[in-house]
């Protein structure tokens, strides 16, 4: 099996136990954090302010990926960089000057990583994709936990690993949306390196030791 690493995605978490939640998937060896923004704009949903990073922050010394979906990410990067993020991921959808979002966050020292949604070409990323740490494939319409996998996102992973791998970039593939157990193997046989999983790590029913265990 290829080398993969875990984020865990608080959105499915019990938030009313936020740090006890985040201990316990530390506990069960996941690599790092994922807290997703949304702004009712860019997503239908609401969710999370730098306050809540700066729970996270205060709980474990894993990385924070901070998921911006919003219209103006631009906008939030010294926020959630002073909260303690560790990596800022913004939407190649919702930002007319990409490149120079990439030069805010850095600017932040935050790592930087671009997301696309399932019906965006790779393309859109194709002249900054050296600049960054990390892109991330929304393997789901984004702004909801618990949603089903969309397979026909796997071709893009293909497409992007082997360009990383012809230009020995130091790029992470990220993949983002219906990850669990089943799902995860295709999604590292295309190239991902990095699952982020919510429901499958906070909402199983299995409690969070044992579902950590099941993805890995
Ligand atoms: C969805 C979010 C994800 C979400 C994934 O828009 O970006 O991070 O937590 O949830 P699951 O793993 O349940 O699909
Ligand atoms: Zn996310």
């Amino acid at each position: 099996m290829k080398s993969f690493q875990i984020a865990a995605s608080i959105l499915s978490a019990d938030m009313a136990s936020l740090a006890d939640q985040v201990r316990q998937a530390e506990a069960a060896g996941v690599d790092r954090f994922h807290v997703d923004v949304m702004d009712g704009h860019f997503v239908a949903s609401l969710g999370f302010s730098p306050e809540v990073v700066r729970v996270v922050r205060r709980t474990t010394q894993l990385p924070i990926d901070v998921h911006l979906m919003v219209t103006d990410g631009n906008q939030f990067t010294k926020s959630f960089a002073s909260a303690g993020a560790s990596r800022l991921i913004v939407h190649a959808e919702a930002d007319w000057h990409l490149h120079r979002t990439i030069d805010s966050v850095r600017l932040t020292g935050c790592d930087v990583g671009v997301a696309i949604n399932p019906a965006t070409s790779p393309m859109v990323i194709d002249e900054v994709l050296p600049l960054l740490d990390v892109v991330l494939i929304m393997t789901v319409n984004p702004g909801f936990g618990g949603q089903k996998f969309l397979p026909e996102t796997l071709p893009k992973l293909e497409r992007l690993r082997q360009r990383i791998e012809r230009e020995e970039l130091s790029c992470q593939l990220m993949v983002d949306g219906g990850i669990n157990a089943n799902t995860a193997a295709n999604a590292i046989n295309s190239g991902a390196n990095l699952l982020v999983a919510g429901s499958a790590i906070y909402a199983t029913g299995k409690g969070i030791a044992e579902s950590v265990r099941d993805l890995h």
